[in-house]
């Protein structure tokens, strides 16, 4: 038998297309355990990236493709977008961007599966209409619900709840409907104007699901539409047929799901009520000041007179830092203080900054080992042996009002216990309130020093003071 009969009845093409999407969803598979760790995050991100292109390349061998000018089309409108979108939304702005892309994400699922009923309706068995149905709901539903996500984040929407009487029994009447809507299309998949009262449906419902969400459960939320963006695009997978879509999608949903559930444990909550309890609706203003607190305010100077004295000292890092872009700065005054003898660690709470790990990757990219970051639960009990917690542009994760004020909207959300370190020296512009808008009573402790201004400078005027006297 020579080559030729034993490659006979072989289509190279469709086993190419499916050897590259086979191996793609395998690096997937390793790119995610290796993100699950920070010494193999780099290398898990990049296998990650190189599965992502083989999927690329062969889906593009996919016999189904017969013509390649949308796709051409495709790839320069999405290049001119993406390039200058990855290049110059600062770091600062990544959650922002990241819902944008959730955003981005739904609505070319829905579109896809716009397309695909639109295109083969009749043709398709009751289960790819369920699919191509499902596709839909749930792309549109993150399309909508990022673009709400993107306006809270970004400041242009009200981040307090937005309720009115019977959301909740409006909600799940939706969601009833959409389900009744998919079984009667799985049926008789002929009925254009259901398919188009789904899609409305849908939209309505991203709307209506991240309104109600307000300030401090946000992360969660995030979390959710991340997991609903992959459970969308595993649904695609279903409708055309393509097993790394499936792979790849019910990773994203499943790890998205994961994530949410840990952070709702991470901020003490449950998971019911942060998609049910419009969590945050009562803020608590100027709660400090009605307790009669004093602010304590010192110079960069009497906080390096304060840190050249310390034997430990814990770094708080909050989002000030990322928007401060303190991260180089940060390290360098630790390296400092460690050359006076300090011990000094980090204590990374994990809905810091706008975004899950936000705060791991800032101190990776500025080279801090490690073995000096500090999970809360491995850090909170070492906060009353400590001399010094530096708080950098962190306000909810180090709020006492989450264990001393019922009733606050972060009440029974676990902090950073810096408030019980022997002294705390806070940096932040102003008194104004974080994320979750809540005054927060650290500030006028008498353990307390506020050093007010963007926290890049004044870690540097910190540094400066402390090398003057090494
Ligand atoms: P926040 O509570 O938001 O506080 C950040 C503080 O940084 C602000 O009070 C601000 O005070 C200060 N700041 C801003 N720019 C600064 C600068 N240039 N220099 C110095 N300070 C600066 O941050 P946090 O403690 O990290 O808590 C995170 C909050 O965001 C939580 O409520 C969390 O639920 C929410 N959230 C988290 C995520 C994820 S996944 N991590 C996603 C969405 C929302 P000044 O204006 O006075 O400087």
């Amino acid at each position: 038998m020579n080559a030729h009969d034993l490659f006979a009845g072989i289509d190279l093409r469709q086993s190419g297309y499916l050897f590259t999407l086979l191996i793609a969803s395998v690096l997937f598979l390793l790119g995610l355990r290796g993100l699950s760790h920070s010494e193999t995050a780099r290398r898990g991100l990049n296998l990650a990236a190189l599965g992502m292109l083989l999927a690329v390349v062969g889906t593009l061998l996919n016999r189904r493709i017969v013509t390649y000018e949308w796709i051409v089309g495709g790839l320069v409108v999405g290049t001119v977008i993406g390039v200058p979108m990855g290049r110059w939304i600062p770091m600062t702005k990544m959650p922002e961007r990241i819902a944008l892309s959730h955003a981005f994400g739904g609505l070319a699922v829905a579109l896809v599966g716009v397309a695909e009923y639109f295109n083969y309706r009749l043709q398709l068995s009751p289960f790819d209409i369920g699919a191509i149905g499902f596709e839909v709901l749930l792309g549109t539903i993150t399309f909508t619900g990022s673009l709400m996500a993107f306006g809270k984040l970004l400041g242009i929407l009200p981040g307090r709840p937005q309720t009115f009487p019977g959301q909740n029994a409006v909600n799940l009447t939706l969601l009833a409907v959409a389900l009744m809507l998919l079984a009667i299309l799985a049926a008789r998949p002929d009925q254009l104007v259901l398919f188009n009262i789904l899609l409305a449906v849908g939209l309505l419902l991203g709307v209506l699901m991240v309104v109600r969400i307000g300030g401090a459960d946000m992360p969660v939320v995030i979390c959710l539409l991340n997991s609903y963006a992959g459970l969308a695009a595993a649904a695609t997978g279903f409708a055309l047929n393509v097993p790394v879509l499936i792979v790849c999608g019910a990773l994203d949903g499943g790890s998205g799901l994961i994530l949410a559930l840990r952070m709702s444990k991470a901020m003490n909550r449950s998971f019911r009520n942060v998609i049910f309890g419009a969590f945050g609706a009562n803020v608590h203003r100027k709660q400090a000041e009605k307790e009669g607190g004093m602010v304590r305010e010192g110079t960069p100077e009497d906080a390096a007179e304060i840190l050249k004295l310390a034997d430990s000292v814990i770094v708080v890092p909050g989002y000030g830092m990322a928007v401060a872009q303190a991260q180089h700065a940060v390290r360098d005054l630790a390296e400092l203080l460690e050359k006076t003898g300090a011990v000094v660690r980090y204590a990374i709470h994990p809905v810091a900054g706008r975004m899950p790990g936000h705060m791991n990757v800032l101190l990776a990219e500025a080279n801090v080992p490690y073995d000096q970051l500090y999970e809360l639960d491995l850090i909170n009990d070492d906060f009353p042996r400590t001399d010094v917690s530096i708080v950098v542009g962190a306000n909810d994760v180090v709020n006492p009002a989450a264990k001393d004020t019922p009733g606050s909207p972060i009440f029974g959300m676990p902090i950073l216990n810096v408030d019980r370190s022997k002294a705390v020296i806070v940096l932040k512009r102003s008194m104004n309130p974080g994320f979750a808008g809540v005054e927060n009573e650290l500030f006028v402790r008498p353990n307390t020093m506020m050093v007010f201004g963007d926290a890049r400078k004044t870690l540097a005027q910190i540094a400066a003071a402390v090398k003057n006297e090494i």
